[in-house]
């Protein structure tokens, strides 16, 4: 699983940097490949194209999600380039967790209605530096993740003629390519894979 970390936060070398640091390195000991980069609003986001799976976050400050994150979505293409993409979120922040679950959560989550969200956690600055609550968070997005591959694998077909025109693609892009028309087929509700529902997934997702 190939997994990019975008967060944000003011404080450098902060509580949120720490974290993510021990996310990653969490993360990469379950034999993920883990990159991280910090959130720009106006950053161009289409990197994210390479990742299975992007996990996103930021401290909450005077009640707003950190601004650099939450302006991605409105400033950049961040949203086009998330597109059915699994994502997993958290945010820091020092309120009680229904509060922020109420409150907080809902302004990542209102831009991301046609993501699967494998998880998501509000940590407490306690949790922040707690090893069992990074890895457990951890286990959850893998277990999400892994859950959602199999789901897809058993209920989707590929026609023969589909399957001859994907072993025409480039190796190099030929997953990516499955995977895509895969989450548009279980997306639209589709059960079998045809040339057709390619075509349609192309121009989709071009
Ligand atoms: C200026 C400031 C404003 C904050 N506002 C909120 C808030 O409105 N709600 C909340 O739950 N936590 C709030 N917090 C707590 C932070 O979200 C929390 O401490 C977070 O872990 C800080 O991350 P950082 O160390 O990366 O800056 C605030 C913290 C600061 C410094």
């Amino acid at each position: 699983m190939k997994a990019i970390i975008l967060y944000d936060t003011r404080s450098e070398g902060g509580s949120t940097d720490r974290f993510v640091e021990s996310l990653g390195k969490s993360l990469a000991e379950t034999g993920a490949y883990v990159e991280k980069g910090k959130c720009k609003a106006t950053a161009d986001y289409s990197f994210i194209q390479d990742f299975d799976v992007v996990i996103m976050g930021a401290p909450v400050y005077y009640m707003l999600v950190s601004s650099e994150l939450l302006g991605s979505f409105f400033q950049s293409n961040l949203k086009k380039y998330l597109n059915r993409k699994k994502v997993a979120l958290f945010l820091t922040c020092g309120s009680p967790e229904p509060m922020a679950y109420m409150m907080y959560l809902p302004q990542l989550k209102m831009h991301l209605v046609r993501n699967k969200i494998l998880t998501e956690k509000v940590f407490t600055p306690a949790e922040l530096s707690d090893n069992q609550a990074i890895d457990d968070y951890v286990d959850n997005i893998l277990h999400a993740y892994k859950k959602a591959l199999k789901t897809r694998n058993n209920n989707l077909i590929w026609a023969d003629d589909a399957q001859e025109l994907l072993a025409q693609i480039p190796s190099f892009f030929r997953n990516r390519i499955k995977i895509a028309t895969e989450e548009y087929a279980e997306e639209m509700g589709y059960r079998e894979i045809t040339v057709a529902v390619i075509d349609e997934a192309k121009a989709e997702l071009e």
